[in-house]
């Protein structure tokens, strides 16, 4: 997608003057949107400490950087002890996007399968092909999500409000992005349309990440705080609620940023269609409860305590908000029931959440 008019993806390999790999660039999200800056990730230790500390983050982006997490390890050691210690270690560095075990198993059975000499070119086109085959999809479900735009633009004479949560954009996925790729397929074909994003406390990724991306692009928006969604629902100034989703069970029970489950309340309560935008490879077939199966992650408290932003003189800083010694809960994600969902958007389709075990995906899981 777009930065300043030139074209990136959230992660690529490097190749050296030997025109062999080495390293892997990615976008650091924790500097956005004050600095753009691209970083080399040299090593497993360093990819789990970017997943872990969200210079990469969103489900389907850290499952590329999973795949490249490997690639990486078998610069450092090939052996099939190492290649199990690095795919231990990366589908435990952040637990509940389904994306990142569903890649680094994916490496692995590649992997093993392979000599020991082998395994380090093998390992570079996995990943590759794993990236691209996330931005297919991603491309995929804007097709299909624009179908759903398109039938409720038709009905509407003044440009359409959609709801997002968090972000979900190309910096989630390696490209096109998943709430946000048919939102970016609508703008494109000329329907007018308007985006509510909620800025998704501790850590702001809808004020800070989706809302540059969308300035990136052109796409009318407005921040609001999450308290905001309910009261702009009731008052008619939404049209249609699109979130992504960290895990789906094979039920359509949806796993999201933490507050994405109030806004599906909300939505439900004002008879507003509301939507999963979600690659298959974040369908979980092994859970069929997912408030009882999905670990949710908890995060550290310092989340919520203190906050980023910029100086008036330009320079980044961290502030605290909080009184001392006060005691702070930071559950990241929620899990909004399939009976809230009104339809998952998937590469195949769009599909009501009790049809979704019906449907010929294959990718791998469960
Ligand atoms: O904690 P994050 O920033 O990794 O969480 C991201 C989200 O919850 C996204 O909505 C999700 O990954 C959607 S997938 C594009």
């Amino acid at each position: 997608m777009l930065v300043n008019q030139q074209q990136y993806r959230t992660i690529w390999p490097n190749e050296n003057a030997e025109l062999s790999l080495s390293g892997v660039s990615i976008i650091d999200q924790t500097k956005l949107p004050h600095r753009f800056e691209i970083v080399t990730i040299q090593s497993l230790e360093q990819m789990i400490d970017a997943i872990n500390n969200m210079q990469v983050r969103g489900a389907p982006l850290i499952g590329a950087a999973a795949a490249y997490g490997v690639a990486l390890a078998m610069q450092q050691d090939a052996s099939d002890l190492y290649l199990n210690h690095a795919v231990m270690q990366l589908i435990h560095s952040r637990p509940t996007a389904v994306n990142l075990k569903w890649a680094a198993q994916r490496m692995l059975k590649k992997l093993l399968d392979l000599p020991v000499a082998d395994r380090l070119s093998a390992a570079w086109r996995e990943a590759a092909a794993i990236c691209d085959e996330d931005a297919e999809l991603n491309q995929a479900i804007g097709g299909h999500g624009l179908m759903l735009i398109k039938a409720l633009a038709a009905k509407k004479p003044s440009r359409l409000n959609i709801m997002t949560h968090c972000n979900a954009g190309w910096l989630a996925t390696v490209d096109f992005g998943t709430a946000l790729a048919p939102i970016y397929a609508a703008h494109d074909a000329g329907i007018a349309l308007h985006v509510w994003v909620g800025e998704t406390r501790p850590r702001n990724q809808g004020a800070s990440l989706t809302a540059w991306e969308l300035s990136q692009h052109g796409v009318p928006h407005t921040v609001i705080s999450d308290n905001a969604g309910g009261h702009l629902m009731q008052q008619g100034d939404v049209d249609m609620v699109i979130v992504g989703a960290d895990r789906v069970t094979s039920t359509g029970d949806v796993c999201n940023k933490i507050g994405t489950y109030l806004k599906a309340l909300a939505a439900f309560d004002q008879n507003i269609p509301f939507y999963a935008a979600v690659p298959s490879p974040t369908i979980d077939w092994t859970m069929t409860n997912g408030l009882k199966d999905i670990e949710i992650e908890q995060r550290s408290p310092r989340e919520l305590s203190w906050i980023n932003g910029m100086l008036a003189n330009g320079e980044l800083a961290e502030v605290n908000i909080l009184p001392p010694n006060t005691h702070v809960a930071n559950p990241a994600f929620d899990v909004t029931p399939a009976r809230l969902v009104t339809g998952v958007i998937t590469e195949l389709g769009v599909y009501a959440p009790d049809q979704l075990k019906n449907i010929p995906f294959n990718n791998g899981l469960g």
